[in-house]
């Protein structure tokens, strides 16, 4: 009998396969467009490209393919009751595991798999012909309120308004918004879970709160190649994490806290349509990373098993299982580590950033 992970890895592959066929607009010649996909080692890669390499008619395409997701019921209901939208059954199954997810030595493979099936979804239930966009936000660390991400028509819509400091002593330094968002494709949004850890039913905004301080401390150029000059896994991790304080937050941080409100919430963050983005840039930084040395880094994996556990171990190893609940068969890390295809002989993704 197939494994499980062979099942899905023809299952990805053989999606992006059609989905490509289907959404490259045909050369005259009749070749694939090389720019939309590619050969990879075992299948037809698509490729994952930054939000302004995107034409005004691709990025509304995957703004309503979004809000397709918003739109289709949940099907994650049996564990998440008040998840409404099968938008909500990503952030619900976040908030599910953050305290088994994050500060742990799969921290990069978990997102890595979940923005996958996010993409999958996206896809398949929402026919989108595209690849995953990310945001290099390299590009906008000194004026992050100019980014395009924020434009009210092409892009996501801007910063929450003002609203009162709460006086919470975890306060984001240098935050300008707080309150709802109040233009863009977004603004009419409603979140059915959190803040915070709550799975309860609710209805509320989306909350951004613009910190052009920490874009500028860390999410620039130097942060990252500090980042990719890590010698290995170990380290290379742990310097995207950074610490739990906001003087050092890491690359990671850096995307989370610049956005701020509901993309500052370590557990109901994938709330804010943004965070895929912001989460594939971080997958682009770790396969460019492994692609500096693919024969190591295509096994190379450490790092605590339990949320800042002790570096005495246990660590995570290559056949660490990754649990997706209900949004998808759970996989190893080894099946994560070739973003490419199936080098490693068990591979189940099929994009590429190149
Ligand atoms: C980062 O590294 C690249 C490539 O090595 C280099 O071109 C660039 O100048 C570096 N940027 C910074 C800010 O260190
Ligand atoms: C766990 O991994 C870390 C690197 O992330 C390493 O420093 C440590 O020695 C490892 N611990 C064990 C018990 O292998
Ligand atoms: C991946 O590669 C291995 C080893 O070459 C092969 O046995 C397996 O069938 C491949 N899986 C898929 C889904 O292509």
């Amino acid at each position: 009998m197939p494994s499980i992970g062979a099942l899905l890895v023809s299952g990805l592959c053989l999606a992006s396969l059609l989905g490509s066929v289907a959404a490259v607009p045909l050369p005259e010649d009749g070749a694939v467009d090389p720019d939309e996909a590619g050969r990879g080692p075992s299948c037809t890669v698509i490729k994952r490209k930054e939000w302004r390499e995107l034409s005004n008619v691709q990025k509304k395409r995957y703004i309503n393919a979004v809000k397709c997701l918003q739109d289709k019921p949940a099907i994650a209901k049996a564990t998440i009751p008040n998840s409404v939208s099968r938008f909500d059954d990503f952030q619900g199954v976040h908030i599910q595991q953050t305290f088994s997810i994050h500060f742990v030595g799969h921290f990069l493979a978990w997102h890595r798999y979940y923005l996958a099936i996010y993409e999958k979804a996206l896809r398949e239930e929402c026919n989108y012909k595209g690849a995953q966009p990310y945001w290099d936000w390299t590009l906008d660390a000194d004026n992050l309120l100019a980014s395009p991400l924020w434009d009210p028509v092409t892009g996501f819509g801007g910063n929450g308004v003002p609203a009162p400091a709460d006086g919470s002593p975890f306060a984001v330094p240098g935050a300008t918004g707080g309150g709802c968002i109040s233009d863009g494709p977004f603004v009419d949004m409603r979140l059915h879970l959190g803040p915070g850890p709550s799975l309860a039913a609710t209805s509320r905004c989306l909350r951004r709160s613009f910190s052009p301080w920490i874009a500028q401390t860390f999410s620039n150029a130097a942060k990252v190649n500090n980042t990719l000059a890590q010698q290995d896994f170990g380290w290379f991790s742990k310097v995207v994490e950074g610490e739990t304080n906001f003087w050092n937050v890491g690359i990671h941080g850096g995307g989370h806290y610049s956005i701020g409100g509901e993309a500052g919430d370590l557990y109901a963050s994938p709330g804010e349509p943004v965070f895929y983005l912001h989460h594939a840039n971080l997958d682009r930084i770790y396969w460019q990373w492994q692609s500096m040395d693919l024969p190591a880094r295509l096994s190379d994996i450490s790092g605590p098993v339990g949320m800042f556990g002790p570096t005495t171990g246990p660590n995570v190893t290559l056949s660490f299982p990754i649990d997706m609940g209900p949004l998808a068969p759970s996989v190893t890390i080894q099946d994560l580590m070739d973003v490419e295809g199936n080098r490693t002989g068990t591979g189940v993704l099929c994009y590429t950033y190149r």
